[in-house]
């Protein structure tokens, strides 16, 4: 083969040897070897660094079982191919039985007669050794050949050494990706647990808190009912089945808020003219506001303004603050509800002349079960409060100067033609 030819065809192998599979890569250095350079047979050994063998891994012109399980080490010295690998330079053998520097171990078992063995070398580093010959035509190794192969040995070198970079790539990012995996996994079970367990709190307060509520009206009851029965006096009957069923309608209060507070359900949100519902509550507290000497008054701007929320749940927000505010006042007083709208916003201020929110329930006003009534529940502003969330709204009490207590909700403001349908 010319030399001209040789680079061509070294070129087009060199070219085909971009592959970044290992072993299809080795098969392709092998024929290049033998179908291109001419070689009859070819033998391919791979360095492992770590057990300082040099490991027969494929071969082309032989049988299968005959390059089973070779290895050789590379402090061998009888061992032209572990000599070539640590001087990283060629070495061509002309007659293998008579030459001391090759193993007759070997020799035999290949049938050796001439043939040279390459250095494969990487970036920085040897991968392994190829040797080739021929065992047909019995013919020498000669200088050009060995240029040819040396050639070819050092491309080979190149992509072995990327081939086994990309594979170390690969297997890390496989196992990165199996990781992250793993993790995500264990975070899920944990937020899934921690969710579990966190319902279970609220559940166990909830209940805790039912239990607790429902315990003293039922034993007035049991009382009442036990007297009821052994009382001889009318009048005195009389008496006890109104405070029972004075009891059993707080019982009934006390059920219901509960499962008001567990089965809140998502808003349905529409716009809602807040003068409609103002004048709506006003009508239907009227005739309580009247028995306790109550002015209830409404502060609006004069245009419309429209919110967007659940029609039915803000109507129960404001009973609920409106009703707090008429306990705590219990006769003769003022509630004000007002509304005013700074920048985009909507504020409306429910505001009573009562005594106050008492210090000691400040911090945990809106936390269920929070209250100082005697027949209290305390799940009024709880729920008042995970309403405002669920239309993006908020609720908080406003610090005043003046006696009572003032809430102030906060909405989004709209454009009357935004909402109006
Ligand atoms: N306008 C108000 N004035 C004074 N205290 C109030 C007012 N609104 C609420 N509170 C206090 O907040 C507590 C919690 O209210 P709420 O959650 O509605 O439960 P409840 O009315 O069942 O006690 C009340 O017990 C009361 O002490
Ligand atoms: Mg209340």
């Amino acid at each position: 083969m010319k030399k001209l030819e040789l680079l061509e065809a070294l070129y087009t192998i060199s070219r085909s040897m971009h592959t970044l599979n290992i072993e299809e890569l080795l098969h392709l250095i092998l024929e290049g070897v033998t179908k291109t350079l001419g070689f009859e047979r070819a033998r391919l050994y791979l360095y492992d660094e770590s057990q300082h063998l040099l490991e027969l891994k494929m071969a082309v012109g032989m049988k299968k079982e005959e390059i089973e399980n070779i290895a050789i080490p590379i402090y061998q010295e009888d061992s032209v191919i572990a000599q070539s690998l640590l001087q990283k330079k060629p070495i061509v053998v002309k007659d293998a039985e008579n030459d001391p520097r090759v193993h007759q171990g070997l020799t035999q078992l290949f049938r050796l007669k001439s043939f040279a063995a390459i250095p494969l070398i990487g970036h920085n580093k040897v991968k392994g050794v190829i040797t080739a010959d021929y065992l047909y035509s019995q013919e020498e190794v000669t200088e050009e050949k060995v240029e040819g192969l040396m050639m070819f040995a050092h491309e080979a070198g190149l992509a072995i050494d990327n081939a086994e970079m990309y594979q170390k790539l690969q297997n890390t990012s496989f196992r990165l990706a199996n990781q992250v995996q793993v993790t995500s996994q264990d975070l899920n079970n944990t937020m899934v647990r921690l969710e579990k367990s966190k319902k279970l709190a609220v559940l166990g307060q909830l209940a805790a808190g039912v239990a607790h509520e429902i315990r003293n009206p039922l034993t007035s009851i049991k009382i009442l009912i036990h007297s009821l029965l052994s009382e001889k006096k009318e009048e005195q009957r009389q008496e006890d089945a109104q405070v029972i069923t004075h009891e059993i309608i707080r019982l009934e209060k006390i059920v219901n808020d509960f499962l008001e507070f567990g089965r809140l359900r998502s808003p349905k949100l529409e716009g809602i003219k807040i003068r409609t519902i103002l004048d709506h509550i006003s009508h239907l507290l009227h005739q309580e506001f009247k028995e306790r000497k109550i002015d209830f008054e409404i502060q609006l701007p004069d245009k419309d303004i429209w919110l967007v929320a659940d029609k039915e749940q803000i109507c129960q927000i404001l009973i609920n603050l409106i009703k707090n505010a008429m306990e705590a006042i219990e006769a003769n007083g003022e509630i004000c509800v007002s509304v005013t709208r700074p920048a985009d916003l909507i504020e409306i201020r429910i505001k009573d002349n009562g005594p106050g929110i008492a210090n000691e329930i400040k911090d945990q006003l809106f936390d269920p079960f929070t209250t100082s009534k005697e027949g209290g529940v305390g799940l009024g502003l709880s729920i008042v409060h995970r309403m405002m969330d669920s239309f993006d709204g908020s609720i908080q009490l406003e610090e005043t100067r003046s006696k009572g207590a003032c809430f102030l909700m906060t909405f989004h403001s709209y454009e009357a033609e935004e909402v109006e349908v």
